[in-house]
């Protein structure tokens, strides 16, 4: 099975702050940095560094060439890859100190994907195949559409969760990985009991399969047969950016291989504990190696 993810692809501007700044606040920054991220090129390289077979499609800018770098040295395939003359999409990131963080993206060349791009990449892949997707990129409502239309498994994330995800046409999704936040604006209910965010989503996508990640709480599968849960390694955060983005890649990645779903739980979890003990979105994914000692010593 050859995985495409439509994604975005964003330069991240991270500082590292004491704490978050408050509303008519200016506040000195400790460190800046700048690391390769968007939520579709870290699932991307999580993917390949879990050792699926990859391509990447999007769009990036002028500027963009340490984001294709990165995907190409992490083993994915950019043939698809999309260059426009304006700028990439970037994220201004804070860290605080206890490594949470909070987001503002600009969509920058992540917004240029139209339908006749989304087609023609589309035309490279079959049945067999698995298209990923994000909520960061144009046209995502589309991609499910025609994807499903040449028989492909779609996996969609819905992340950041905004209004443009109730145009989508979700009921043709297979996969949804998503957050309690998401899972609860999904299913339509109040609710911050994970059993009943469960059943309200199984109630209204009967035929899909769902992961649904809670924090500290640990991450559950489920469908309208099977329920896994695997809880979280606990380790020290240094920064959580991508950690979700790590999870979701694993999880992938393990289904493309036909592992069981408990085994991928627990790669996906090793994977983004470790993500959480490194800097960066991108470059703090490891390697299925890194993520197999993980497990032999936790
Ligand atoms: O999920 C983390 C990602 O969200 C960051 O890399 C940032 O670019 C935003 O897309």
């Amino acid at each position: 099975m050859k995985i495409l993810n439509i994604g975005s692809l964003n330069i991240d501007k991270t500082y590292s702050v004491k704490r978050f700044v408050q509303p008519k606040e200016t506040i000195q920054a400790l460190k800046y940095e700048e690391f390769c991220g968007g939520k579709g090129l870290n699932q991307s390289v999580a993917l390949a560094r879990a050792g699926a077979e990859v391509y990447h499609a999007g769009a990036v800018g002028a500027d963009g060439a340490l984001l294709v770098n990165m995907l190409e040295n992490s083993g994915v395939h950019t043939d698809h890859l999309l260059k426009t003359a304006g700028a990439s999409g970037h994220a201004v990131i804070q860290i605080d100190e206890s490594g949470q963080n909070n987001i503002i993206i600009c969509g920058g060349a992540n917004r240029e994907l139209t339908k006749e791009y989304i087609d023609s990449v589309l035309g490279h892949f079959g049945p067999e195949d698995l298209l990923l997707l994000q909520n960061e990129t144009s046209n995502v409502g589309y991609a499910i559409g025609k994807a499903k239309e040449k028989g492909m498994t779609v996996a969609l994330n819905p992340s950041p969760a905004d209004d443009a995800i109730k145009s989508f046409p979700l009921s043709l999704v297979d996969y949804f990985i998503i957050n309690e936040l998401e899972g609860r604006e999904l299913a339509g209910i109040e609710s911050e009991e994970p059993e009943k965010i469960m059943a309200a989503l199984l109630e209204k996508f009967p035929g899909a399969h769902f992961v649904l990640t809670l924090g500290e709480n640990g991450a559950y599968y489920f469908d309208g047969g099977k329920k896994a849960f695997h809880d979280i390694f606990r380790v020290k955060a240094v920064d959580t950016t991508g950690a979700g983005d790590t999870f979701c890649g694993y999880f992938i990645a393990g289904l493309s291989k036909g592992l069981d779903v408990e085994t991928i739980l627990a790669q996906a979890s090793a994977a983004s504990a470790i993500s959480v003990g490194r800097k960066g979105a991108a470059p703090g994914i490891p390697t299925m190696a890194e993520v197999k000692e993980f497990l032999e010593r936790n």
